[in-house]
């Protein structure tokens, strides 16, 4: 697949085959996206793939304690914007259009609710990646080398048929993942990559996100024409 088509082409998968992913795809797919980029190399990214009985028993602990209302405890902070900012109203756009396609009306709390609960069954996917970093690591100095990681994972994945959904509702209960995959505290879990075949009969895979329109976020200097003010 062309770069463009495929960076154009992704998008986040909600719903899953139940097909195995070969572990050997996956290694391909971890083998081209380590060829991303990192301040002075410096690679801190490393990875947790999970699947079968771990992961089952990951999803189901992560759901109870979602449903019992169990606050979440993440080792990195996504969400960091004000209600009354635009990161919001970008927010709430996205829960429309999900629960808009989902025909989720907004006064049902269940079925919202229901919704949310499935991010924490990992949207059933087959595998999951989570990306882990050392604590020797200060937390922001990463930050850029991991997105990188993250978004060619995701790339990559394309190339072999398979979707991702990067979320970081899959590592809002860190210590289950650490308990379920045996992953030691001197590793930060940041986020979570589900990966598998796409379910295409389901209508939230048919989901395309908006984007601000490029003038309005870029200051073109030196170019000819009207910019950015
Ligand atoms: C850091 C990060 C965390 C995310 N966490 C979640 C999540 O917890 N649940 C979810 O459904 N999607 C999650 N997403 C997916 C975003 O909602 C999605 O990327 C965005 O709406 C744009 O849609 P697209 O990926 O289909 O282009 C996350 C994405 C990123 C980059």
């Amino acid at each position: 697949m062309d770069v463009i088509e495929a960076i154009k082409k992704r998008k986040s998968i909600r719903a899953y085959r139940p097909d195995a992913v070969p572990e050997e795809v996956i290694r391909e797919v971890l083998e081209a996206a380590i060829r991303a980029p990192s301040a002075m190399n410096t690679q801190p990214w490393e990875f947790v793939v999970i699947k079968g009985e771990p992961l089952r028993k990951i999803k189901e602990e992560c759901s109870r304690r979602f449903r019992a209302g169990e606050v979440p405890e993440p080792e990195h902070q996504v969400v960091g914007w004000g209600n009354d900012s635009v990161y919001r109203s970008r927010q709430v756009e996205l829960a429309k259009q999900i629960f808009h396609i989902m025909n989720i009306p907004r006064e049902d709390k269940a079925k919202r609710t229901a919704w949310t609960e499935r991010g924490f069954r990992y949207f059933d996917s087959p595998a999951v990646i989570i990306i882990t970093v050392d604590r020797a690591l200060t937390e922001s100095s990463p930050l850029l080398d991991l997105g990188a990681v993250m978004q060619t994972i995701c790339l990559a994945a394309m190339h072999y048929g398979l979707g991702t959904c990067i979320h970081d509702q899959g590592v809002m209960y860190p210590d289950v993942v650490r308990r379920h995959a045996g992953v030691p505290g001197s590793k930060r879990l940041i986020i979570a990559v589900s990966i598998g075949y796409p379910d295409d009969e389901n209508i939230v895979n048919s989901i395309t996100t908006a984007r601000e329109p490029l003038d309005k976020i870029t200051r073109w200097v030196g170019f000819d024409g009207v910019s950015f003010n």
